[in-house]
């Protein structure tokens, strides 16, 4: 539904994006990760026709974004901004109302596209709401409704849960999957890779305007880490069991906290079982033997090389 070939825009000085291949199939979720200015709303303006490649080409349901297709690409994409005009003097209803004739959609169906629009985002009890009154997340309920006015195929969102505290950021990744489960294909970005990753099929990360990474978030976790990380539990002779388990070809570190002994195994999870046999061998008393949850912060740190803790906004 989404797709890139080498797609690019330079800014100069090393800005912008490179040779960027997306690949994004009907009706999935994919989630654009990458720190603050890595190129993601550069990607999407790229993807909406706000801003001309310098080089590459961009496709939305096979139909190549350039000038002539304008009109036939704003029809099948939805667009939330990362900031989004505001239109304080007016009603919710008002505010769509406007952007259906923006959209020119017939006057006798734009109330029933508004009702279902808001339906969908979970907001229609904000009909008669002063749109100066809404909060934040509120206003992005109501954004989401109006890139829905025109039934698009595809959801572009910039940024959805930005700004969001975490009782809303819960309610736009239901709000996002009730879309998918309507048949619509969502490409999201967020700079904090968690926030939004649970409700994603794909993730690409991006770095630098370079895409670093790209599959589920399983796959991404996998072939970063290396290392597998395990948490034995022993019954009695930890210092024994440490011993033991640096001598066992693989084992980098292993280290003990209380009666547990944490190990960095560079081996594979098929041989695991021969680490646990040699201590069980040597008659140490193994209670349990877990391998660590990677810790999904933890692996956008390591692609994009940002060791600063992530923002939290
Ligand atoms: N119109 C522009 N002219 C020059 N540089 C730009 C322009 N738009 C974006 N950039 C630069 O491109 C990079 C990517 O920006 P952006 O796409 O907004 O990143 P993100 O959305 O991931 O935070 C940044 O370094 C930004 O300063
Ligand atoms: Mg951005």
């Amino acid at each position: 539904m989404i797709r890139t070939e080498n797609l690019t825009r330079d800014f100069g000085g090393g800005r912008g994006i490179i040779g960027l291949n997306l690949h994004v199939p009907k009706g999935t979720i994919y989630g654009y990760i990458g720190p603050n200015g890595a190129g993601k709303t550069t990607t999407i303006r790229l993807l909406c026709g706000l801003v001309r490649p310098s080089s590459g080409r961009a496709f939305i349901n096979g139909v190549e974004v350039i000038p002539a297709h304008t009109a036939a690409i704003k029809r099948m994409i939805g667009f939330l901004p990362d900031i989004f005009g505001v239109y304080d003097q007016m009603s919710v209803w008002e505010y769509l109302d406007f952007f259906s004739a923006a959209y020119r959609i017939p006057p006798k169906e734009r109330d029933t596209r508004i009702r279902e629009a808001l339906r969908l985002t979970d907001a229609t009890y904000m009909l008669d709401y002063q749109v100066v009154s809404l909060s934040r997340g509120m206003r992005q309920r109501v954004g989401l409704a109006k890139t829905l006015l025109h039934d698009p195929e595809v959801l572009i969102l910039d940024e959805p849960a930005g700004g969001l505290d975490p009782h809303a950021r819960i309610e736009m990744r239901r709000t996002i999957e009730r879309l998918r489960d309507v048949g619509k294909t969502i490409m999201l970005s967020s700079h904090i890779l968690p926030e939004l990753a649970s409700v994603c099929d794909v993730v690409g990360i991006l770095k630098d305007g370079r895409l670093v990474a790209q599959g589920s978030v399983a796959e991404i976790t996998d072939k970063l880490r290396e290392k597998l990380i395990l948490v034995l539990a022993v019954d009695g002779g930890v210092p024994h069991a440490v011993r033991l388990c640096l001598e066992f070809p693989g084992v980098d570190e292993a280290t003990a906290a209380g009666n547990e002994i944490r190990i960095v195994y560079a081996g594979t999870r098929a041989t695991v079982a021969d680490l646990n046999a040699r201590l069980v061998q040597s008659g140490i008393r193994v209670t349990s033997l877990r391998e660590e949850e990677p810790d999904l912060e933890q692996v956008f740190l390591t692609v994009t090389g940002d060791h600063a803790p992530a923002e939290n906004g």
